[in-house]
């Protein structure tokens, strides 16, 4: 599992965890996939990790709590998603590899997509997935077999919506030959299509289930939603699906409004007539009266005023916004700053 990544568009919330640790309905994100990996059969798991790689260990151990064998590389620096899976060489044990992007949320079947790499004798096997606009991502041209015959990384006119989904298996010779060892590399843009080019077998599983890439704050406060709400199944769901996921230690004025799958971290409170919907309060964070959040990720021990109204805002862990403020369309507010009462808003009304 790949999560040695900066998160640089996940900022600031990244500036204290790295993202596959930010809770995502409830846990750290990458115990989501840890949970779907252990379902689908997997019983070791290298971390492949980097930036606040301590932040894993602490959290997870040997893996016993979560049923899986865990292990732990660094990278002191960081070597790309390549360099980063040649580096943990050593320590994989099977003849076949499933590799996971730390950052990915998806519902696809992972035992199939091991049991098509077999079936096709391939060096190596891309889950692939259809989105409504390909531009942004890794494209991937097929055959009626599903062997690949071409990428395309960010393409203008892209003649395909199949993209690279972030989940390969690998097989482990393969790995150690195609992959120069201590070199930064992008297994993307550099690993497959040589692979491709020197005529290997490169296999593709498309899956049109759910996915979603949880690099930016619009799609982690979304996929932590749809995890609260049963749209995607996590066997590492603390609890039952539901409108809404409060921890324990937190408390939820009965006056007060929380749905659309938002989660209420622990120690965390919500005042009399605050609103919160389709949103993210981490851990002891604080929201007033009337306060309205709308798919907004509310970081450690933050604090919101009465009557502030934040929509599509990203806020870094003990920031204090104080109360009659209005903040929207992707506004980030760092870690520790503090806005005074009304200090900002969007629209002209007066606080
Ligand atoms: P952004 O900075 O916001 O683009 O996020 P990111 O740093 O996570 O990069 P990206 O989304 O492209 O990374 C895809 C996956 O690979 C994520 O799970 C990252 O954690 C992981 N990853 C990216 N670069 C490295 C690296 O150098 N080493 C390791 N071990 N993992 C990496």
């Amino acid at each position: 599992m790949l999560v040695g990544g900066q998160g640089t568009r996940l900022r600031p919330l990244t500036i204290s965890a790295p993202k596959p640790m930010l809770p995502a309905a409830g846990v750290p994100f990458v115990a989501h996939q840890l949970a779907r990996a252990r379902a689908a059969g997997v019983d070791h798991v290298v971390l492949a990790t980097s930036y606040r790689a301590e932040m894993f260990e602490a959290y997870f151990g040997d893996g016993s709590a979560v049923g899986l064998d865990l292990e732990y590389v660094t990278e002191d620096v960081p070597l790309g998603t390549g360099g980063g899976l040649r580096n943990v060489a050593d320590r994989l044990r099977s003849d076949d590899v499933v590799v996971f992007n730390g950052d990915i949320l998806d519902g696809h079947d992972i035992a199939s997509q091991v049991k098509r790499h077999r079936d096709a004798g391939a060096a190596v096997t891309l889950y692939l997935t259809r989105v409504s606009d390909p531009r942004a991502f890794g494209c991937v041209l097929i055959d009626s077999a599903e062997r690949v015959l071409a990428f395309k990384e960010k393409d203008p006119n892209p003649t395909t919506d199949l993209i690279n989904a972030g989940c390969y298996v690998f097989r482990r010779d393969v790995l150690l030959s195609a992959i120069e060892p201590g070199q930064v590399v992008s297994v993307e843009r550099q690993t497959f299509p040589a692979l491709l080019a020197s005529g290997a077998v490169v296999q593709a599983f498309v899956d049109d289930g759910y996915w979603l890439d949880l690099g930016t704050p619009a799609a982690f406060v979304q996929g932590s939603s749809d995890l609260v709400l049963g749209r995607i199944d996590s066997p590492a769901l603390p609890g039952s699906p539901g409108e809404f996921l409060a921890l324990p230690g937190s408390r939820i004025d009965p006056g007060a409004v929380v749905d659309g799958g938002s989660t209420i971290g622990a120690g965390a409170t919500v005042a009399a007539g605050a609103t919160v919907r389709q949103s993210v309060v981490f851990d002891d964070a604080r929201i007033g009266e009337g306060a309205t959040l709308t798919r907004t990720a509310l970081g450690r021990g933050a604090e919101v005023g009465a009557g502030t109204v934040l929509e599509d805002v990203v806020v870094g862990d003990g920031a204090r916004i104080g109360a009659g403020i209005e903040l929207r369309a992707g506004a980030r507010v760092f870690p520790g700053a503090v806005l005074e009462d009304g200090a900002v808003r969007f629209s002209s009304d007066r606080f």
